[in-house]
């Protein structure tokens, strides 16, 4: 590699997977420097990180100029909705993430089913509503069990599944009259809902080329057996047994490549992260959401399984250019498993000291997410999710195993994590 190809590359973000995407840029020998902003106490021991919100565009243009930034990768949401990518290609920095416009397809669910409708791609059947008449009408054709979803973005909480009639009225007028969720509320989908098991494809778009990453399954509730509150996720594992290689091809045929194609048709110049989170139903594969960056924790579990480098693949996203056939895979599983602050997804602690173990085997890693490193080093607690453990090992038994001895040997005074991750597909016969 010679030096003039070498790049300093930024990564957006604070949270685990911004942290995993950190250390995979630090292991190409295309970074010659890795930055991030604003980062998190873990990402603080290992590269420079800038204190700037994600939301800050013009801060963060104007920091990626500064320090000679040849690749920004952006890790969350917000950022992409507010046309961060369009912000930096018109300065001529190479961004790996959508545009606003492609970006829609996750920051508008209602814009989604729409795009999913109009190319035929398998989803829930529904209908988009800004006006609380139309939708209690739809919903006396459609009663419940149904699911109300606020369009925009809402963090995860936007989701109601309404089992009872009443709880759907309600919904309806929370979200359009009650001002719920805010402007996010103020377009919803009614959706039928649908049964099955949940699995994610990511796949990594340039223009009319991607590769797709292993299949992954994730625990979004906080307690175990899958109970309680829906939290961001509390652990994740890939592959899973649910999809099959022919699973697999017939996804990427009904799904991915219409979906490529309805970007062409609609005149959309989409770049970057394709994550679908799918029902596998018993009457075929249904697409619930798009999303438009890697999953948090499931980039945690996906990237250390990739065995090439994945700088210039990112890189080739950035700039529209066509991506290699296929990416190379580690054999075998990986599991996340997130350690929490006691009270999460509720309120809970910060300011709790941190202790982690001396050494750890090389195939497990600590990825931190609220996190906060003082001048001393010292690290304390400073989220609901604090740091989550991935390990890699011949199978998903083992690499539990492997995680789990990780995650006792690093400790807070609230720890809390799940003991089950991956319990679905351990248990299968
Ligand atoms: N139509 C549906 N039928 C059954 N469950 C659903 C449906 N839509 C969403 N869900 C459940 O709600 C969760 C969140 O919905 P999703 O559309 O992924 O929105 P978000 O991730 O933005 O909150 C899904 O992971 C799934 O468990
Ligand atoms: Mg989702």
């Amino acid at each position: 590699m010679s030096e003039a190809s070498k790049l300093t590359i930024l990564v957006i973000g604070s949270g685990g997977r911004e942290h995993a995407l950190v250390q995979k840029c630090l292991a190409s020998p295309m970074a010659e420097r890795v930055i991030a902003a604003p980062g998190n106490g873990g990402m603080a021991s290992e590269v420079d990180c800038f204190d700037l919100a994600v939301e800050n565009i013009e801060g963060m243009v104007a920091l990626a100029q500064a320090q000679g930034v040849g690749l920004v990768v952006v890790g969350p949401e917000v950022p992409l909705s507010l046309g961060l990518v369009d912000a930096l290609q018109a300065v001529g920095i190479p961004a790996y993430g959508p545009k606003k416009e492609g970006a829609q397809l996750e920051s508008s669910k209602a814009f989604c089913k729409d795009f999913f409708a109009r190319h035929h791609i398998p989803t829930a059947a529904y209908a988009n509503f800004t006006e609380v008449a139309p939708a209690l009408e739809y919903l006396e054709s459609h009663p419940a069990p149904i699911v109300i979803k606020a369009s925009g973005l809402a963090a995860g909480k936007g989701v109601i599944m309404a089992e009872t009639q009443d709880k759907a009225i309600a919904a309806v007028k929370d979200m359009l009259e009650g001002g719920a969720f805010g402007d996010s509320g103020a377009e919803i989908v009614i959706e039928e809902t649908l049964y099955g098991e949940e699995a994610s494809i990511h796949a990594i778009v340039s223009g009319d080329s991607f590769v797709c990453l292993p299949p992954s399954q994730d625990h979004k509730r906080a307690g175990e057996g899958d109970t309680g509150l829906n939290t961001g996720g509390m652990g994740a594992y890939t592959p899973t047994s649910r999809v099959t290689a022919e699973m697999q091809a017939a996804i990427e045929e009904a799904v991915i490549k219409p979906t490529i194609a309805g970007f062409k048709a609609d005149g959309i110049e989409f770049n970057g992260t394709l994550y679908a989170g799918l029902m596998l139903t018993d009457h075929g594969v249904k697409v619930l959401e798009y999303n438009v960056r890697f999953g948090d924790p499931e980039t945690q579990v996906l990237l250390p399984m990739v065995s090439d480098d994945l700088v210039p693949v990112l890189l080739a996203s950035a700039k529209g250019e066509p991506l290699p056939e296929k990416l190379n895979f580690h054999d075998g599983a990986a599991i996340v498993i997130v350690l929490a602050a006691g009270g999460y997804p509720g309120s809970y602690p910060k300011g709790e000291i941190i202790t982690f173990p001396k050494e750890i085997a090389n195939r497990a890693a600590i990825v931190h997410a609220g996190t906060k490193r003082d001048e001393a080093g010292t690290i304390t607690t400073n989220g609901g999710r604090v740091l989550s453990v991935s390990s890699q090992a011949p199978s998903l038994k083992e690499a539990a195993e492997l995680a789990y001895s990780v995650c006792d040997q690093v400790n807070f005074e609230s720890k809390y994590l799940r003991r089950d991750i991956g319990h679905r597909e351990l248990n299968r016969k």
